[in-house]
């Protein structure tokens, strides 16, 4: 039977995008199903991770404790930090160091953080702190000149200086490893979301140039796009059942460490970015303002 032109079209459309979902299958397989674990040890003694007392970065720092490594926890609570501390001290037999930090705070605090960590073998770190902002048009965002200022210092400003306070002594001892906690948000522009969103795409962006400029050097940094996890920051919005914990996430995360210079870290989030970064950015727009609305219904609902 005789194929028109028309009909060779669709055939090799269809089956362009049948193998282009099958590598992502494969791709996303290796990453979040079969993927073992790295041997942080490989990297040295010690991680850092910043905003250590709750959410992510308190289960990053627990997760790498539980593998044998050294935790230097920096957050500004010292309370939290002790607690912190204690809990991973019980649990596993590693080390921890404590350092009290504002990231909100002007950029002295870097000098402080270089002379906490000065001598120590620092073979990762985690640029976790951040802070989300509220669903908001740009200038009507409530105490807009100090949130500004405090995103661009615990988002932007914080992932910079962290970075070029441990990288000198990586690269002196041709090993390490860098993550860095982007968002899902960065995948593409989010209406209401602006600051938030273009702060993550700087993230994920800086982490993904700087991994190829530092492979050589036996650098591994890795760019993390988490779609939501049930921390401080998502309780708001409800919708509780469907978000991973900190644990489920970051047990996936950090599997995927050195097979990937980007992750969305969790496999149901790498189904959600792929198909989010298909759609155009209108579509998207669309989408995101109606989940927006409905997840502020849910939370409303529940506290009237
Ligand atoms: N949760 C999500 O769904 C999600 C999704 C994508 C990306 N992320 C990113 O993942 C990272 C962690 O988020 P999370 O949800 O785990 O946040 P979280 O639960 O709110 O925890 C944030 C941590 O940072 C600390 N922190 C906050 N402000 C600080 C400041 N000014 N100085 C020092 N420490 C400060 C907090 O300390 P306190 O305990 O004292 O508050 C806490 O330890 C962020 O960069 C976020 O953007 C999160």
């Amino acid at each position: 039977m005789d194929c028109s032109v028309l009909q060779y079209i669709g055939i090799f459309t269809s089956l362009y995008f049948i193998v282009k979902i099958v590598l992502k299958i494969i791709e996303g397989s290796r990453l979040y199903i079969f993927s073992t674990y790295p041997n942080f040890s490989k990297y040295g003694k010690w991680s850092v991770v910043t905003g250590s007392t709750d959410g992510i970065g308190k289960e990053t720092a627990i997760q790498l404790a539980s593998r044998g490594q050294n935790i230097v926890l920096i957050s500004r609570s010292e309370e939290k930090l002790r607690n912190v501390a204690n809990e991973i001290e019980s649990k596993h037999n590693v080390q921890t160091k404590c350092l009290t930090i504002d990231f909100s705070d002007d950029e002295e605090i870097y000098n402080k953080i270089a002379d906490f960590l000065q001598g120590l073998d620092v073979g990762t770190l985690v640029n976790n702190v951040g802070i989300a902002q509220e669903i908001s048009c740009f200038h009507e965002h409530p105490n807009l000149s100090k949130f500004l200022r405090d995103i661009i210092r615990l988002n932007v400003i914080s992932v910079i200086k962290m970075t070029q306070v441990v990288l000198p002594g990586m690269v002196k001892r041709k090993r390490g490893l860098v993550l860095n906690l982007s968002s899902f948000a960065a995948v593409k522009p989010v209406k209401n979301y602006a600051m938030y969103s273009a702060t993550k795409t700087f993230v994920d962006c800086f982490a993904q140039a700087l991994s190829y400029e530092y492979e050589s050097k036996g650098i591994t940094i890795q760019s993390c796009m988490p779609g939501t996890v049930l921390t401080n920051i998502t309780k708001k919005y409800g919708e509780f059942q469907k978000m991973p914990s900190p644990e489920t996430f970051c047990k996936s995360w950090l599997a995927t460490i050195g097979k990937a210079r980007w992750t969305h870290g969790y496999w149901k989030h790498a189904i959600d970015g792929w198909i989010w970064s298909q759609l155009s950015t209108d579509l998207t727009q669309t989408i995101g303002e109606a989940r927006m609305n409905r997840a502020m219904e849910l939370e409303k609902k529940k506290r009237n």
